[in-house]
């Protein structure tokens, strides 16, 4: 059985007992982190686009364990002038790797890199991914798009993590909605609380959320899907 790890913001790490995926490393200088970038062992980075709280670590983690570093053909090729394996694809592009599958979704929202943000990183993306025959969902930052619904018609999603903190993504109510698109069995209420300007109350998700289990993780928790 699949495992996810919450490591706080928007990072996720996934393992089959043999694959080590993370999503959105985040780590250095996320005052939610439970765990230092140093720590993190990792076959495989996933990167939804270049905003800091979303690369973050990425390029040193992905150095460090000889790791390959998947995200969109910008931000890739980005990684791999700096050094990193990287693995390019695209919004609606799925590939085969060794752990299962990976699909890049759409996503609303930005996607500069560096201090003023000015480097193009191409547009952000969401993960589709399958591993140890499940179905995880992480979207990255977006806003609501009724094209989850769609996602939800082609895939059995067993566990979705989504954005709740409002402001640069999806709000509380419209996360609630996308829970409805999506058909998720498990959600995981992500990207609140780490900045002020984010700040909400997860446990008003998991009131508005019916048909689907909610799991409020603290960061360093971790859960079978
Ligand atoms: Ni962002
Ligand atoms: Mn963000």
């Amino acid at each position: 059985m699949p495992q996810a790890k919450f490591l706080g913001h928007s990072c996720v790490a996934i393992t089959d007992g043999k694959h080590n995926l993370i999503i959105d490393p985040y780590i250095t200088g996320n005052p939610q982190a439970p765990v230092k970038a140093e720590e993190i062992k990792a076959n495989f980075v996933l990167v939804s686009h270049g905003h800091g709280d979303h690369i973050g670590d990425a390029v040193a983690i992905a150095k460090r364990n000889n790791a390959t570093i998947i995200g969109s053909f910008e931000l890739t090729t980005l990684c791999a002038k700096q050094g990193c394996n990287v693995h390019p694809m695209h919004i609606g592009g799925g590939h085969d790797f060794d752990f299962g599958r990976v699909k890049l979704t759409i996503a609303h929202h930005g996607g500069g890199y560096g201090d003023d943000a000015s480097v193009y990183t191409g547009p952000p993306v969401g993960f589709l991914i399958t591993i140890g025959g499940k179905v995880v969902y992480h979207p990255g930052d977006t806003g609501l798009f009724y094209d989850m619904k769609l996602i939800g018609e082609m895939n059995d999603i067993a566990l979705a993590f989504l954005p709740i903190g409002d402001n640069f993504t999806m709000g509380i109510d419209d996360a609630v909605r996308a829970v409805e698109y999506l058909r998720t069995k498990k959600v995981v209420p992500m990207h609140f609380d780490t900045f002020d300007v984010i700040k909400t109350d997860p446990d008003e998700f998991a009131n508005k959320v019916s048909g689907a289990e909610v799991m409020i993780l603290k960061p360093g928790e971790t859960i079978d899907f």
